[in-house]
């Protein structure tokens, strides 16, 4: 899996940036990576700075929203959402891999606070409705809410009301994206608890609505790859042309689809067989799969850091 950006996304992106200088965009990246680290929000970001974030940040946002959202047809295969509301939508990262997603989709709502982000969505995301402002603003019902690294830019003690407020807005379902560092995930597990508590149901990772079990230096992440572009390369100085993108998720749904249990951590092979590091309603457990249950280890061979497993 290598979700990558639409061709014709791509090329939208290309002619926008066509005479736009790629050492600018570099040291603008560079500043962003350095208030991103120093937990500042993007809501002061001018032109420039979103078009670096475009190029710099938003394949690997990209990446992820697209690995969850390959995750939730693997739950919900049914799921055909006609309307989506993209929350902090930046320059429309989420609604793009939803609109790959989802052909099902006809109406796009993006709310975001900052201006220069809603200037360039409004281009890339031709058609959509854009609503401006805070997050808790009114916001039309719709039946696929997507909040995507959103809450690392809020107040950790407003994530509880945050994922309440959102998920009221979902006709069906709510999906919540942050980077996957333990302060990410931090805030999809109190996220998480609150929506259990409103009445949600965990879709994924979680096949079960209980406490989350992960303690201590623990966190709940998973790992997508993805190509770098020339110029992506570029514009972070690197010799390898592709990066681990690391996230931390949850999908909430109105009703209970989830069952088995979620490989949270690579798989581990040995001689003897494999060892699957697993999460399910009994909690965090290791399954060994053993090289002469040939039946058996050919399934779980196929299986790593992400898929479900139905033992
Ligand atoms: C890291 S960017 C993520 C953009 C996009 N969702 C993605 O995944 O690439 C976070 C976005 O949330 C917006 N944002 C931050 N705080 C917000 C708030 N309180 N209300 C609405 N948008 C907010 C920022 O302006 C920025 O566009």
């Amino acid at each position: 899996m290598n979700p990558a950006f639409p061709p014709a996304l791509a090329g939208l992106i290309a002619q926008m940036l066509e005479g736009v200088s790629r050492k600018e965009l570099a040291a603008r990246a560079q500043q962003l990576s350095a208030a991103y680290r120093a937990g500042q929000a993007s809501h002061g970001m001018e032109q420039g700075d979103v078009l670096a974030y475009l190029l710099a940040r938003a394949p690997a946002t990209f990446a992820a929203i697209s690995a969850v959202l390959a995750r939730v047809k693997e739950v919900a295969p049914d799921f055909a959402p006609q309307s989506l509301l993209d929350v902090g939508a930046g320059p429309g990262t989420a609604s793009w891999a939803a609109q790959a997603a989802f052909a099902s989709l006809s109406s796009v709502t993006m709310l975001e606070a900052n201006g220069a982000f809603r200037l360039l969505a409004a281009k890339l995301v031709p058609g959509a409705h854009m609503i401006a402002g805070d997050v808790s603003r009114s916001k039309p019902k719709s039946d696929l809410v997507i909040a995507a690294y959103l809450l690392a830019e809020l107040p950790e003690k407003s994530v509880a009301m945050v994922a309440r407020d959102v998920w009221a807005s979902a006709a069906q379902m709510l999906v919540l994206v942050e980077p996957g560092t333990p302060q990410g995930f931090a805030r999809i597990r109190a996220a998480r608890a609150a929506l259990i508590e409103a009445g949600a149901h965990v879709a994924a990772p979680c096949t079960h609505d209980n406490a989350c079990p992960m303690s201590g230096a623990d966190w709940c992440h998973f790992s997508q790859r993805l190509q770098r572009s020339r110029d992506h390369m570029h514009l972070k100085d690197a010799s390898v042309p592709f990066e681990d993108e690391r996230y931390s998720y949850v999908v909430a749904m109105c009703e209970k689809l989830s069952s088995g249990a979620r490989i949270i951590k690579p798989v581990l092979e040995g001689k003897p067989g494999l060892t699957l590091p697993l999460c399910d309603e009994t909690g965090l457990r290791n399954e060994f799969v053993a090289s002469r249950d040939k039946q058996a280890y050919r399934a779980a061979r196929k299986l790593g850091w992400g898929d479900l497993f139905f033992g």
